[in-house]
């Protein structure tokens, strides 16, 4: 196995022992062979007719991105994007995974990066008073070019550019849109912006390692390069259909079962690790958008989808594992281990004698983290709840790109298990389409008239 490649561990979430009850016997995953091949099948047919097409991402043409970093190097100093859900969770989960901690205050590799996520005008605009706007390079990206959150920031950031740079402000802002048709390419193409693309048959969720992702991971310093690589050796290695030779398939399948036949309804994602929680939150609206369906491919009411649930290790040892011990045996959980730390450190023990800290002497800080981990794992397998362990070797591009294709592949089999399309979210629309109402965007009339009819806010009822 090469040095580099995450590995799945389902030690914990199989069992042979007929007694145990609460964990899925390996008998039971051969059941599904034959299904999971004739799914790939599928998903095969699908990739070649270029129905779906993440899977095309590792091999994508970069030149484009790195003449911009070219272009950009010196005369910026942070780059802000403009985006939510899809648009934001990877380029969030990209850099916390892959540069300093503290990158925001201080980046050596390159931009500091802030993702405005969110219509929340008091932390919104307090980003103003960090950033310098002369060296700030905004972009600005949203697929379909017309979500609320991000075009009301788009609004205002543009002003402040014409306020202050007028025909130069064009300099400052890039737009990543949707190649064809949107609101926000009908702004870019009027205002003359820089333009780059979310891809033709890529959902939001899918779209981190398109230039949704890649620009920002590019300016801020992270080797895009090897995050492709990473993510096409695991898009190589999921080729096969053999359960046991493919992580994401085996995965896909491990949580169906558990959330469709043993009442595992929640998938809790605890990466042991600071710098690693943002790609739980990347993986939760994943997981969560893709497979949370109200009807299956026939149509049919199904209300399916597993719930996801982030948490991080050990700090949440200290919050939640209490109720993942011993509260209702309804979750799988997936523990991300990090074997080796970029920087480790050790204690030495000067309260010799000390009970509380004579187990710690010369011990080193990814021991202990580790020890925790597996420690939460055993406590975990005790109460027969099935955990799962993705193992990073160290974190780098080279692994975080492999982790971002395993889990995409694995939703695009679960999607197949529940026989849903994993790559709409018309619930999604249904909100953004009552915002629309609720705010008096014309072409919403029915939709505020239904609002206003279905929901009486009765004053009685308000506490
Ligand atoms: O995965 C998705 O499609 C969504 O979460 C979108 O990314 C999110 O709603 C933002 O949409 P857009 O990129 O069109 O602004």
């Amino acid at each position: 196995m090469p040095a580099q490649q995450i590995r799945l561990d389902i030690n914990l979430a199989v069992t042979t022992n007929p007694e145990v009850k609460h964990l899925m016997h390996t008998s039971r995953l051969d059941d599904y062979q034959k299904m999971i091949s004739d799914y790939h099948l599928e998903i095969e047919k699908e990739k070649k007719e270029r129905k779906i097409r993440f899977q095309e991402l590792p091999y994508q043409d970069t030149s484009k991105l790195k003449a911009l970093k070219k272009e950009v190097e010196g005369k910026f100093d942070t780059l802000v994007v403009l985006g939510i859900g899809g648009s934001a969770l990877g380029n969030i989960a990209l850099a916390s995974a892959l540069l300093h901690s503290y990158q925001q205050i201080s980046n050596k590799k390159g931009l500091r990066l802030f993702v405005t996520d969110n219509v929340d005008p008091d932390w919104f605009t307090d980003l103003f008073d960090v950033i310098d706007l002369d060296k700030t390079l905004f972009n600005v990206i949203s697929k379909s070019g017309g979500t609320a959150e991000t075009m009301s920031q788009f609004l205002y950031v543009w002003e402040m550019l014409v306020g202050k740079y007028g025909d130069k402000a064009k300099d400052h802002m890039i737009a990543t849109t949707d190649e064809k048709s949107g609101y926000l390419l009908d702004i870019a193409n009027e205002l003359g912006l820089r333009k780059f693309v979310v891809p033709e048959g890529v959902g939001g969720r899918f779209s981190v390692l398109s230039d949704v992702g890649l620009l920002s991971s590019i300016l801020i310093g992270i080797d895009i390069d090897e995050l492709l690589a990473g993510a096409a050796a695991m898009e190589k290695r999921c080729q096969s259909d053999e359960l046991m030779k493919n992580p994401a398939y085996m995965n896909a399948l491990l949580h169906y079962l558990y959330d469709t036949q043993m009442g595992k309804v929640i998938s809790v994602m605890m990466p042991y690790s600071s710098t690693l929680k943002y790609l739980a939150d990347w993986y939760a609206q994943l997981w969560g958008e893709s497979l949370g369906k109200r009807y299956n491919l026939k149509g049919q009411e199904v209300f399916v989808g597993q719930t996801p649930v982030k948490a991080v290790g050990p700090t949440d040892q200290h919050s939640q594992v209490q109720l993942y011990c011993e509260g209702p045996n309804d979750k799988v959980f997936t523990l991300v281990e990090v074997e080796k730390n970029h920087k480790d450190i050790s204690f030495s023990n000067p309260f010799k004698g000390n009970a509380g800290t004579d187990y710690l002497d010369k011990r080193s800080m990814n021991e202990l983290i580790r020890a925790e981990l597996h420690g939460t794992s055993i406590a975990l397998a005790d109460f027969e709840r099935p955990v799962v362990k993705v193992i990073f070797p160290e974190v780098n591009a080279f692994t975080v790109g492999q982790f971002i294709m395993l889990y995409e592949l694995q939703t695009a089999m679960a999607g197949k298990l529940y026989q849903i399309n994993p790559y709409d979210q018309p619930g999604v629309e249904a909100g953004k389409k009552a915002t629309f109402a609720l705010m008096g965007r014309p072409g919403f009339e029915d939709e505020k008239k239904r609002i206003e009819t279905s929901y009486s806010f009765d004053y009685r009822f308000i506490l």
